[in-house]
């Protein structure tokens, strides 16, 4: 028999920007948090900021702070925010910065240690320059994260998902899984990609689907969540209860 540990946290990564990574990592707070789980967002670079009650913020940061059970602040939750909505390294050299990699991780250990699970999410799609020699994934990578791949329903997706597939097995890092999200309810085929997914990364790669979330009117972590599939989450994750140690998962 063999047993293995519960991972503390995951890497949400997408098929592209704009295809629901904020929205399914606010729902998978809310999922640890309805476990009793004490649970923070980590937005570790974010582009593109509003005024928001008289500070600039980023709409993902505030969201994925609000989704956290964990008590946590904006600053914690994004440590690198820049205000022009473009690539984050131009976006910081526009503001004479940089993107410090140690000190992201620093961060993303210290919420780690704080909390019973850490809700990482990337920024574009996995491999987002953040630096001369340096990518988001590599912040997966530093954490130690398995990954989980949102899949944007949308034209174009499977090969995004085949591509980010294996570029996340090329790090060595697991596929948790990958949650299909329907953002164009005018898609063509939904019901075929749906299936060729279930193939390609299902059965052919061994990666769970951790749920296929509908179009919504509102999509709210609550809404969302109702379409996790709950059996596979707590095979990837458990849910433990605060505070409690992570118990090891037999495996027959
Ligand atoms: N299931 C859904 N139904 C309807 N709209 C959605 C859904 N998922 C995401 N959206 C919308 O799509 C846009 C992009 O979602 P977001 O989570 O911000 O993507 P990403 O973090 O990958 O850039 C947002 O306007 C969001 O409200
Ligand atoms: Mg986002």
């Amino acid at each position: 028999m063999n047993a293995r540990t519960l991972p503390k946290g995951c890497f949400v990564t997408g098929t592209d920007t704009g295809v629901g990574k904020t929205r399914i990592s606010a729902a998978l707070l809310h999922w640890m948090a309805l476990g009793g789980q004490i649970a923070a967002g980590f937005k570790p670079v974010a582009a593109g900021t509003s005024l928001i009650e008289g500070r600039r913020v980023n709409e993902d940061v505030r969201r994925l702070r609000e989704a956290s059970s964990a008590n946590v602040t904006d600053g914690e939750v994004g440590p690198f925010q820049f205000d022009a909505a473009c690539a984050p390294h131009i976006a910081a050299a526009l503001e004479g910065r940089s993107i410090d990699r140690e000190a992201i991780l620093e961060a993303g250990r210290a919420l780690l240690a704080r909390s019973d699970f850490l809700v990482v999410e990337g920024v574009g799609g996995f491999c987002v320059p953040l630096g001369p020699d340096w990518d988001s994934s590599h912040i997966a990578c530093g954490l130690a994260l398995p990954v989980i791949l949102v899949i944007g329903l949308r034209l174009g997706c499977l090969n995004h998902a085949l591509l980010t597939a294996e570029a996340i097995e090329a790090r060595h890092l697991p596929l948790a899984g990958w949650v299909v999200n329907s953002i164009d309810p005018g898609m063509a085929y939904p019901a075929q990609t749906l299936f060729t997914l279930q193939h390609e990364l299902g059965q052919r790669q061994q990666a769970p689907c951790l749920g296929v979330v509908p179009w919504l009117g509102n999509p709210c972590p609550q809404a969302i969540a109702a379409h996790l599939n709950d059996a596979a989450l707590r095979s990837a994750f458990g849910r433990r209860e605060s505070g409690a140690p992570a118990a090891p998962l037999d495996l027959e």
